[in-house]
């Protein structure tokens, strides 16, 4: 079966509203056997939201007795769960798909697929049609609890299945996840986005800001402390905005309240718009212990000019006072940012009044990009005169400062002593640990094993840029 994904309609749906419903995902049992002796693997690429959609898609293929396998040599299925954000993020799936190809060369019974944002994309799909025929199964982000479905036609009927939505509307609750962590867990509290910024394709790839009701969100949640976990990340492209799409008055402070009052040791939630950061939100933060004193803010450019023509909906200097009534209320607060560079026809002024704004804010990190074109945005058919070169300098020249304060601000942990989540042993030296601290710094440790799955005191012995080392001293 082929059903396209159309920028048409994923356009549309800004004029118009969409019924949101809320829906069961029921495992068909019938299928529990049609992956037995065969593996997969998924490769994911791109934001939490995908590395999450990941842990569900695992847990439904190991419902049909599928196994995961890490080396793809040796996989039956082999999955992209791709990213849309910019165009390398798309390069890297393309030149991916090049090895996927000779493994199905050598062995034409491997079934290859591909999801996520890039598969929401009408061109991305024309193209795979195309040239790359190969590929089997193609499904999007509105319909993973399709897969068992997509995969049993495959399997049985040896036929192509793509199968995308354009027009989303429902949300599909229960569908089970195979978590990457036993002590951390991602837990969407809202999908798709209603901003709009003129660069981002977000909007169109994930659909309209549908917010999970707060019944589901806090059993999910009370779920995972039954399980042990001691960390939630409420996850969404916008959170503040959550409970927008209701009628009800619940929102975004309400929720992180139950969420806090449910008993989990940390919570963490990603991403804020600075829109719709309100006084409340900080009230809360600042009266629960469990609410972590850390908040990604995306500021994207210094200049109001370039943040105008992003469709941001602030000024910098609104960004500065949300900024530093974050700072004055939430003792210890770390705060990090994503910034653009190389907007269409961003001045020389321009970027140096986001360099200014760098050095004002001292961000305890930032994630820097050079603005990527991406098809169907309003930001596409904007005029550009400004020369990939010199978009490439203002990205080194912005990193640079950007580098100095994340440096600086974890100097303030010298010798201060932290509390630590350890999550198991560090990837680069198996004879230390690794955990976060509450303000999200990455520590590396040297401490007893049985450490591990709780929150632990570190004392900071050393600091680096992007991490800090330590010792356990509880
Ligand atoms: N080009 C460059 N960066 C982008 N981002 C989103 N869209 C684009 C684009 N077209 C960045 C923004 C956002 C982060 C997730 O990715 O900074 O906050
Ligand atoms: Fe994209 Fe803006 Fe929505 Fe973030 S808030 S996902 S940048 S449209």
């Amino acid at each position: 079966m082929i059903q396209m994904p159309s920028l048409k309609e994923a356009r549309l749906r800004k004029q118009k509203d969409v019924m949101v419903q809320t829906k069961q995902y029921i495992q068909d049992k019938s299928l529990s056997q049609l992956g037995k002796g065969k593996t997969y693997f998924i490769k994911t690429y791109g934001c939490q939201m995908n590395e999450h959609d990941s842990e569900n898609i695992k847990a439904l293929l190991e419902e049909m007795s599928f196994q995961e396998t890490t080396d793809m040599e040796k996989a039956d299925f082999i999955l992209l769960n791709t990213c849309a954000i910019r165009e390398n993020a798309h390069n890297k799936v393309f030149g991916f798909l090049g090895r996927v190809k000779n493994m199905k060369e050598k062995n034409p019974h491997v079934i290859a697929g591909i999801c996520g944002c890039m598969a929401q994309e009408e061109v991305v799909v024309e193209e795979i049609l195309q040239k790359y025929k190969w590929v089997d199964i193609v499904f999007g982000t509105h319909n993973i609890h399709h897969l068992p479905k997509l995969l049993h036609q495959i399997i049985t009927q040896q036929e192509k299945e793509i199968e995308v939505y354009s027009k989303e509307g429902d949300i599909i609750e229960n569908i089970p996840a195979k978590r990457d962590s036993k002590y951390k867990a991602w837990v969407n509290i809202m999908y798709g986005c209603d901003k709009f910024c003129t660069y981002c394709i977000v909007p169109y790839t994930r659909g309209k800001q549908r917010s999970r009701k707060k019944e589901d969100i806090l059993k999910e949640v009370k779920q995972l402390i039954k399980e042990g976990y001691k960390e939630v990340t409420l996850l969404g492209q916008n959170v503040n905005a959550y409970g927008k799409d209701f009628n009800q008055n619940y929102k975004m402070e309400n929720l992180l309240e139950d969420v806090a009052l449910t008993g989990i040791d940390r919570i963490r939630f990603v991403t804020s718009h600075p829109w719709d950061f309100t006084d409340e939100m900080i009230h809360v933060i600042q009266k629960y212990q469990n609410i972590m004193p850390y908040i990604h803010l995306p500021i994207q450019s210094g200049s109001n000019t370039v943040l105008k023509r992003m469709g941001r909906r602030y000024t910098k200097e609104q960004y500065l006072t949300l900024f530093y009534k974050l700072k004055k209320n939430i003792p210890n607060c770390s705060i990090t940012t994503d910034i653009i560079v190389g907007f269409p026809n961003e001045t020389e002024e321009e970027f140096k009044e986001t360099l200014d704004i760098v050095k004002e804010c001292q961000f305890d990190s930032a994630f820097t990009f050079i603005f990527s074109k991406r098809e169907g945005t309003p930001a596409a058919r904007m005029e550009d005169s400004i020369s990939i070169e010199e978009k490439n300098r203002r990205l080194q020249e912005l990193n640079q400062l950007v580098n100095y304060y994340a440096k600086a601000a974890n100097e303030k942990y010298l010798h201060k002593i932290v509390p630590v989540l350890i999550e198991g042993y560090s990837d680069k030296d198996k004879n230390k640990l690794v955990g976060y601290t509450d303000t999200m710094k990455l520590v590396n440790i040297k401490g007893d094993p049985s450490a591990i799955g709780n929150i632990v005191k570190v004392e900071i012995t050393d600091v680096k840029t992007w991490s800090l080392d330590g010792k356990i001293v509880s």
